[in-house]
């Protein structure tokens, strides 16, 4: 391993710490205690270190490096069967008392829990390198941004967080300065090697356990090295931690992704926008404007998380915490999304696609042509036909791309900027076949907070569980809400007293069906009509009408050069239909139903407004 000298602490290999932070330094002695792992290495983030991490992986089995012609710098992985998604029915808020978690959380006594983990961490990392890995969501230094240490066995998820946030030696200096709190992140794959055992690819535990103490602000994660559940600086850190943290401090921690709108005249308008896991926020963040947009860009600024904070100004300001891409793989395509694909061209790791006989990788959508042969994510030999046959996809429908985004070509160069990007509008989406028209907007701040309260979407392979249910998912949040949703929604309602100018909230669904079961809607590049249109209502310069759920556009309010989409196919794309609504109404008061005792009283007034204009 290339690191600082190794010295010996209690039997073990340890490298030269990298902090001097006293309590780092104790804690990390502690854990080493309970987990026992046979050696410790402080993680400097160097790209020597990556470049020897992946190697350590390749001989074990863990990678296997592409052909470095077709995919430079690219490593691939298959994960165990039993770890491809994120658990959410393993998936723990342990606040002190069961009533802050909220009924959409699984709660468990943090003492009780605690004893819990101290038992299934004992010993996990014997026979395996502990790594202290120091990171921060956010710029180093900058204010809005948050630090945490990961003690994790797993090297791979080392290499992903080295993509997906900054780590290393300048986060330990921040550390080291003693001004920001560190959150402490557990993780074990919780597979010790005992007696000599030897390493499988993919070591991970049935059992799994993915666990936050939002009080003391600390992340324990057992059984998984599998995305959200393993990369704990995203999920786990950015979003349940931090949505708590943000309660407290008055800004807020969103599953969102940040764009910049730019026009011909070179003016921008910053959006962020929330849907549920898989459900396209990539390509949104990634689009590339048709043909008949001529001078209009789109900077790409994240794709999964915004934290948001007002300015001494009150206008909404957000950031993207991550410096990488962790994307959903199938679907992506040089046509659905061009700058995925020159992102992750190089220097990306694949996780559960499948693998070619030249050494590249293939998913489904990819090309239009599957390769004639290849291995699936599972290593079992597949052909088009064996497809076919069986029904088996060569990639897993959750395998991903982890890639940096300096990659990608919309990618706004000036995204470190500390203070953020001013947000002037708010969509929210999910994915509905039937029911939730293309776009409409809020009436103000307190009914778009009900509409993205009362969001629903169809549920995706990004979690273990029945896919295609449609689901309330309120702001995209329900798997990511580190507190009580009815708290929650109250948080939202209350932003809007420290902002002078509330950013303006959409809804849109790219998802309708026919009943031909087609999509009706294009979707992709051709979502930048949909942009303009809200680019415009922002800035006053578009027209809409009324509706009883919010303001629509009509035909000729959208650009349509370019597309050959007839007026009523748009009429059936932004059809309301009252029938269907009050059934959907039902929907949202069982979700109320449940949050009843905490729930804001503007949210009920909300809902009964939109009964009487029903
Ligand atoms: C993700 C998710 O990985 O939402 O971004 O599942
Ligand atoms: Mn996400």
């Amino acid at each position: 391993m290339e690191t600082e000298a190794a010295t010996t602490l209690a039997g073990r290999d340890v490298s030269q710490p990298l902090s001097k932070n006293s309590h780092l330094l104790r804690w990390v002695q502690k854990m080493a205690d309970l987990t026992m792992p046979d050696s410790i290495h402080w993680v400097d983030g160097s790209q020597a270190e990556y470049d020897s991490l992946c190697a350590e992986m390749v001989e074990g089995g863990t990678f296997i490096k592409l052909n470095e012609d077709l995919w430079p710098g690219c490593f691939y992985a298959r994960s165990d069967p039993n770890d491809v998604a994120r658990v959410e029915d393993r998936t723990f808020v342990c606040s002190l008392s069961k009533d802050n978690a909220g009924p959409k959380n699984n709660w468990m006594d943090p003492f009780a829990m605690r004893k819990k983990l101290k038992g299934l961490f004992k010993g996990s990392m014997r026979g395996r390198t502990m790594y202290v890995l120091p990171f921060s969501m956010g710029p180093v230094n900058a204010p809005m941004s948050q630090i945490g240490v990961q003690l994790t066995d797993s090297p791979y998820a080392v290499v992903n967080m080295r993509i997906m946030t900054r780590i290393g030696i300048e986060v330990f200096k921040e550390i080291d300065k003693g001004i920001k709190r560190v959150v402490p992140c557990m993780h074990s794959v919780g597979a010790p090697l005992l007696g000599g055992r030897k390493d499988v690819p993919w070591p991970c535990n049935r059992e799994k356990y993915i666990v936050h103490f939002p009080e003391t602000r600390e992340i324990w994660s057992y059984g998984s090295g599998y995305g959200g559940n393993a990369l704990l600086g995203k999920k786990c850190f950015a979003l349940r931690i931090a949505s708590a943290i943000a309660r407290d401090e008055g800004w807020m921690a969103e599953h969102m992704l940040i764009l910049g709108i730019e026009n011909p005249q070179g003016e921008r308008t910053y959006v962020a926008a929330a849907f549920p896991s898989a459900c396209g926020k990539t390509n949104l963040a990634m689009l590339i404007p048709p043909a008949a947009f001529d001078g209009w860009k789109i900077w790409t600024i994240g794709d999964d998380i915004a934290w948001l904070r007002p300015d001494e100004n009150g206008r909404l300001h957000a950031i993207n915490p991550e410096t990488g891409f962790f994307g959903v793989a199938p679907g992506t395509s040089a046509k659905t999304n061009p700058s995925a694909m020159a992102t992750l061209a190089k220097n990306t790791i694949f996780t559960n696609t499948a693998l070619t006989p030249e050494g590249g990788v293939w998913w489904e959508g990819m090309t239009d042509q599957p390769p004639a042969e290849c291995l699936d994510w599972r290593g079992n030999p597949w052909t088009p036909q064996i497809g076919k046959e069986t029904g088996a996809t060569a990639a897993h429908p959750n395998a991903r791309f982890t890639a940096p985004a300096t990659q990608c070509p919309s990618f706004l160069a000036e995204w470190e900027t500390h203070n953020g990007f001013p947000i002037s509008a708010i969509i929210f989406g999910g994915r509905r076949s039937a029911t939730i028209p293309l776009v409409y907007q809020s009436f103000n701040w307190s009914s778009g907070v009900y509409i993205g309260a009362t969001m629903g979407s169809e549920t995706t392979a990004a979690a273990t569980g029945t896919v295609g249910n449609v689901r309330r998912d309120p702001m995209a949040m329900l798997p990511f809400c580190g507190y009580h949703m009815g708290d929650y929604f109250r948080h939202w309602i209350q932003m809007q007293r420290s902002l002078t100018r509330t950013p303006r909230i959409f809804h849109v669904n790219w998802f309708l069906k026919g009943e031909d079961g087609k999509y009706l809607w294009p979707g992709f590049g051709e979502n930048m009509r949909i942009l303009k249109w809200i680019v415009d209502r922002v800035r006053g310069r578009a027209w809409a009408e009324e509706t009883p759920i919010g303001w629509m556009p009509r035909y000729e309010d959208l650009e349509w050069t370019g597309l050959d989409l007839p007026r009523e196919k748009f009429q059936q794309l932004q059809s309301f239909d009252r029938a269907a609504w009050r059934k959907e109404v039902l929907g949202h008061e069982e979700l109320f139903i449940e949050l009843h005792d905490h729930l804001p009283s503007e949210m009920v007034y909300e809902r009964e407004l939109l009964i009487c204009r029903l």
